[in-house]
């Protein structure tokens, strides 16, 4: 299964929440789980030094078949379970390398979980918003993560992908709430996860994979069901 997070508007939470989704999903599946990272922020989530290591956009920028492993081997062990391919350095690729990394990836015995990002609501020819796109639009699961926030609903609707679910980031005090999201976007609330202290001090820390709050856990645990 391979399920991919992005946002129409920055800063919703995308990014911690697909790191959380993944951690999940490693402990949950007998397989474990396999992370990708289009944003380029995981590693720091993960609390992984930075560094300009290879990822899955120097995977693309290769224009021939590579070899089985080549993907396997950017894998970055993270915790019991879970690997991250991180975002890499290239900044172009042939369009045909992109149809060859959803088949790897549909094919995978791992749950997949991508962080895609943004998905702007114009779209532009850009190497980086058609990945984007393609990836956000070819997977099992196209999961919308949002605040439920007037500007970033407005944004969703203009986007030209639909998502298969929702994740909302609830805060208090907002006057809209889950059935007003999915109102508005027409998809479900796979879950809603409360924007929790813990979980920005956890990242802060770089201790999300040691000290996953229990709350997110439980909330990210209904995703798939
Ligand atoms: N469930 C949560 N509870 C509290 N804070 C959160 C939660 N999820 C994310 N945050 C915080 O919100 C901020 C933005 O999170 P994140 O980087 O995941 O968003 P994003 O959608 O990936 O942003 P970008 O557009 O930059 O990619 C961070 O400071 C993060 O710690
Ligand atoms: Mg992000």
């Amino acid at each position: 299964m391979v399920s991919a997070l992005w946002t129409a508007k920055g800063g919703a939470g995308a990014t911690v929440t697909a790191a959380c989704l993944a951690l999940v999903l490693a402990r949950d599946n007998p397989e474990g789980s396999l992370v990708i990272d289009l944003g380029g922020d995981l590693p720091a989530v993960f609390g992984l030094p930075d560094s300009d290591r290879h990822g899955v956009t120097d995977w693309l920028a290769v224009d021939s078949a590579p070899p089985a492993d080549a993907l396997a081997r950017l894998e970055i062990p993270v915790a019991t379970g879970l690997s991250l391919v991180a975002r890499g350095t290239a900044a172009s690729w042939p369009r045909h390398q992109v149809d060859l990394l959803t088949a790897l990836l549909a094919e995978e015995s791992r749950a997949v979980v991508i962080d895609v990002g943004l998905i702007g609501p114009e779209y532009d020819e850009s190497p980086d918003s058609d990945l984007r796109l393609r990836l956000a639009g070819s997977a099992e699961e196209s999961l919308l993560v949002t605040r439920p926030c007037y500007l970033a609903l407005r944004r969703a609707l203009r986007t030209r992908l639909r998502a298969s679910g929702l994740i909302v980031i609830a805060e208090k005090g907002r006057a809209l709430d889950e059935v007003d999201v999915e109102d508005v976007l027409d998809a479900q609330v796979r879950a809603r996860i409360d924007a929790d202290p813990a979980v920005a001090r956890a990242v802060d820390a770089g201790l999300l994979s040691s000290r996953l709050p229990r709350s997110i856990h439980r909330a990210l645990r209904e995703v798939h069901r």
